[in-house]
């Protein structure tokens, strides 16, 4: 990142390092080449700005959609419909006629009634739905309550013990193809132990099925591999060997199983950061606060999760700036939640400083609003 041409720039905006992006994809590819049952997909949803999109599209990757507009915006940015899956407890007849439309890979199905409504718009259609259920496995993944899915309590998925009624109905309906399980349990998960416990639901339920003479052709392990929030430059590309190595040492496949994978924020979190502009420092009573440019309108992550994105002074940098001073660092927005970090140690801040806050490319940009009628952000890649 270079500040002069950061400055150039009306900010808050987005500045994706597509550098960045290419050498996370290409240690995604080293992981999985020796493991050819292994299909790795980008969860759309963590950033769909078409750069990104056509440069994870053309690395080979499949992409994992939760809505009809994630599917056309793939679609759009070269991914090939044999290639995109598409989850969601809430699909909708329009949606489901989208996917169907496109014939894309498979449908990731969350009920017996969404199942129902799948096979006759796709009798309706002429089309026959491949489909995997979404198994809920009561996996605690260990993260945040907001981010995490797996647990008998969340809304997703089907029950592990009505798995089996599930499937026999799906082998009944006329216009449905079953092929397999998919299973997704959280999110930004920094260890690999609720990775390995899956595995170990996932053994146990394909076991069951195959006694039942249920063929699964494919699994699906969703997403939820995390990022290191706090050491940016130490950690700019996950461990990707680790996490694929936990499933060829773990899950039991096959030789004739797919394996599928839909990383979201492990893939463009690094790669994107939000630039703003110190608007003021003012200076209260009991703090200082640094207010700038960008808001929770812009990274809401922050405010909604409690999310650390490690503030960069760009500009105290480049002038050499010795002197610190503890901050709180918020956003213009009239509410109180409206704060990046709090209590902070900044080096000494002026008006019209660029602060950078790293790891913002997952969940970023694409979970911007229009609150206060502010601006959606714009957004670089390079
Ligand atoms: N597959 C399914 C079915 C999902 O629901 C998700 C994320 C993913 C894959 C991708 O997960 P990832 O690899 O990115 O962890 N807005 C929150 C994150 C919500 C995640 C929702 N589902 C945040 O900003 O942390």
């Amino acid at each position: 990142m270079n500040l002069s041409k950061l400055e150039q720039n009306e900010t808050p905006f987005y500045y994706y390092d597509l550098e960045l992006l290419g050498r996370t994809l290409q240690a995604i590819r080293q992981a999985v080449a020796d493991a050819p049952q292994f299909h790795v997909h980008y969860a759309v949803k963590a950033c769909a700005t078409p750069a990104i999109l056509q440069k994870i599209s053309q690395a080979g990757l499949g992409a994992d959609c939760v809505s009809g507009g994630e599917i056309v915006r793939a679609i759009e940015a070269g991914f090939p419909p044999s290639r995109i899956v598409y989850a969601g407890v809430g699909k909708t007849d329009r949606e489901i006629r989208i996917a169907l439309q496109h014939d894309i890979a498979a449908f990731n199905v969350e009920s017996t009634a969404e199942l129902e409504v799948i096979n006759a718009l796709a009798t309706e259609m002429g089309r026959k739905a491949r489909v995997a259920f979404r198994i809920n496995p009561n996996v605690d993944a260990h993260t945040h309550e907001k981010i995490t899915t797996g647990l008998n309590e969340n809304k997703f998925g089907i029950a592990m013990q009505d798995a089996c009624s599930a499937i026999r109905l799906a082998q009944q309906l006329e216009s449905i193809d079953f092929i397999g399980l998919h299973f997704h349990i959280g999110s930004q998960i920094t260890s690999f132990e609720p990775f390995v416990e899956l595995c170990h639901c996932i053994n146990a339920l394909t076991e069951k099925l195959e006694a039942e003479g249920i063929e699964v052709r494919s699994i699906n392990v969703g997403g939820g591999l995390g990022i290191d929030y706090d050491h940016p430059e130490e950690h700019p590309i996950p461990d990707f060997e680790g996490y694929f190595r936990t499933f060829k040492e773990h899950l039991r496949l096959r030789p004739s199983q797919e394996l599928h994978f839909e990383l979201g924020r492990a893939v463009v979190a690094q790669c994107g950061n939000l630039v703003s502009r110190v608007v003021y420092v003012k200076h209260g009573i009991a703090k200082h606060f640094i207010i700038v440019d960008a808001g929770m309108t812009d990274l809401i992550r922050p405010a909604m999760y409690g999310s650390f994105h490690k503030p960069v002074n760009m500009s105290a940098a480049a002038r050499g700036e010795e002197g610190s001073e503890v901050y709180d660092l918020v956003g213009p927005i009239c509410e109180s939640s409206d704060v990046f970090v709090k209590d902070y140690e900044m080096p000494l801040t002026q008006r019209g400083d660029i602060i950078v806050f790293r790891s913002a490319g997952a969940y970023g940009e694409i979970m911007a609003s229009q609150y206060n009628c502010r601006p959606l952000p714009g957004s670089i890649a390079e």
